[in-house]
């Protein structure tokens, strides 16, 4: 397009009309400067069209396509901010044709506590009252507290690289399989006090890895709650009362608590607790799979051996030990039927499992 034939204020004025229109915020200012360039009387393209018919013949042909090139651009991108205008008055006028000062504000939706984190808390709440104070280990840990501290023989199964995640420069790390290497910590770390504080009590939850496959029961990550108390003259019977207080506590006063013989290296006597089932009464129903009952806690008096390589004397303190499955809990009691729901974070989940509080 050749616009040293237009008069020099209509290529001035071509020149800032981008922005002009840019500028222009609101249907009203477009439609003025609308008039200025493309109206019927007094526009610039009117007066290029005057121009042209006084143009000498020979210029005729291009000084036409000249302007039809300029009316042409002109008209497009007045279009084109004229639809960008109606298209933001219309946001604007529908908003606030649907605003009704009675409605409560849009709130920003908050999080809330997880279902699992929940559940430990209130494992908390029943044991703080009874002495216990919460310890935390390291999700990394040594062989020495995770194994060795807890009198778990080298040969156990438990130990190799197809249960345990392994750092790759092994040097003795890994991710702790269980929360019990917190009991070696905490007993290591009391022991020069123990006859001052007359005991120890905790309570640990927390994460643990094991090399599982993921499936509705199984994850490679996965939560315990540790707990210990350490005495004098501590029997199963103490075990077995403040257990079956706890879980009465957790579950409601019909729940009940059964212990069956088993075995851990770092107990003796072992046992495994089974919970009446929470949800049918023990009756039996498909979560306790007709049994009536449901294992969540491995549980025993504290091995000699245990208390020997924290430094305490074995013959002076005894204790008891247990450790309860977050996740098969909360399944349980919720009856969650995929472990997985609780890592996927789906908020309609989550927002349903507010039944776990
Ligand atoms: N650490 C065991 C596990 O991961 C659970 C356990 C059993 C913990 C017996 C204890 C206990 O404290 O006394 O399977």
């Amino acid at each position: 397009m050749d616009l040293t034939l237009l008069p020099p204020d209509i290529t001035a004025a071509h020149s800032g009309f981008e922005l002009a229109v840019a500028a222009c915020a609101d249907l009203d200012a477009l439609m003025r400067l609308k008039g200025e360039f493309t109206g019927r009387d007094g526009s610039h393209a009117a007066r290029m069209m005057d121009l042209l018919k006084t143009a000498p013949k020979e210029q005729k042909r291009e000084l036409g396509a000249a302007i039809n090139g300029l009316k042409n651009a002109w008209e497009e991108s007045i279009k084109k901010r004229q639809s960008e205008l109606e298209a933001s008055k219309k946001r604007g006028t529908s908003l606030a044709s649907s605003w009704d000062p009675d409605l409560p504000p849009p709130m920003p939706a908050h999080g809330a506590r997880h279902p699992l984190n929940r559940l430990m808390d209130r494992l908390v709440d029943v044991f703080r009252p009874l002495g216990y104070h919460v310890e935390e280990g390291p999700e990394t840990e040594t062989e020495a507290h995770n194994f060795d501290g807890l009198n778990i023989p080298e040969d156990h199964p438990a130990r190799g690289s197809a249960d345990t995640f392994y750092f790759a420069a092994h040097e003795g790390k890994l991710l702790r399989t269980h929360t019990s290497p917190v009991q070696v910590r905490v007993l290591k770390r009391l022991a020069p006090d123990i006859e001052k504080l007359g005991g120890i009590r905790f309570l640990a939850p927390g994460r643990v890895y094991r090399k599982d496959e993921i499936d509705p029961t199984h994850s490679p990550m996965f939560h315990q709650v540790e707990g210990m108390l350490v005495g004098h003259n501590i029997g199963m019977h103490h075990l077995k009362g403040t257990l079956a207080y706890a879980m009465k506590a957790l579950f409601g006063p019909a729940a009940d608590v059964r212990f069956r013989p088993s075995y851990f290296p770092f107990v003796e006597p072992g046992c495994e607790v089974d919970v009446r089932c929470p949800l049918c009464g023990g009756s039996g129903c498909r979560v306790c799979k007709g049994s009536g009952w449901v294992e969540i806690l491995g549980a025993g008096l504290v091995h000699p051996n245990v208390l020997r390589f924290a430094g305490i004397d074995p013959t002076i303190w005894s204790g008891f030990a247990f450790g309860m499955g977050v996740e098969r809990t909360a399944m349980m009691v919720s009856q969650t039927p995929d472990l997985r729901l609780f890592f996927e974070n789906d908020q309609r989940f989550l927002k349903a499992m507010g039944g776990l509080d």
